[in-house]
């Protein structure tokens, strides 16, 4: 789970928009939710790009799924594009807030044709509901392996 820039303000950072909860919390709601579908969550959160790129490089060959909010550097950077890219893995995008409904600059994500899917506008469920996305490819790849035996 990889969070980005000002993600670390949640709960005080324009709540009207994104809620009063904390990171902190959703990381904990992850956890606990991981333990429940029995996946192992680990969580990242950095304002930075580069360390946002090292950090998806070192999941390489490491991890199912990537679930990652990429915050304001989806509609932007292309590293972080180019890196789910060079993971090979299915990653999904999230965001709490639609940003749809927000302006037009949020409307264009270089991210969204490199992942699986996205999930939007749920407020701190989106990273939830991912995460329930994430255990479903998992199933779904394993049974897939069995089938091939
Ligand atoms: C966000 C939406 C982005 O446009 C914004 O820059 C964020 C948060 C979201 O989760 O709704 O920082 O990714």
């Amino acid at each position: 789970m990889v969070h980005g820039p000002n993600l670390n303000l949640l709960g005080e950072r324009e709540p009207e928009i994104y809620g009063r909860t904390t990171l902190a919390r959703i990381d904990d709601q992850l956890e606990e939710l991981g333990a429940e579908l029995r996946l192992k969550v680990e969580t990242f959160q950095s304002n930075s790009e580069g360390e946002i790129v090292d950090r998806i490089q070192s999941a390489r060959g490491q991890i199912d799924v990537l679930i990652v909010n990429p915050a304001a550097y989806t509609h932007g950077s292309i590293a972080i594009r180019d890196a789910i890219q060079a993971i090979d893995v299915p990653a999904i995008e999230v965001h709490l807030s639609n940003v749809y409904k927000r302006e037009a600059f949020r409307h264009v994500s270089t991210v969204a044709d490199v992942v699986h899917g996205r999930i939007m506008g749920f407020g701190p469920d989106s990273y939830l509901l991912a995460l329930r996305a994430a255990a479903g490819l998992i199933a779904a790849t394993s049974s897939r392996r069995r089938e091939s035996r």
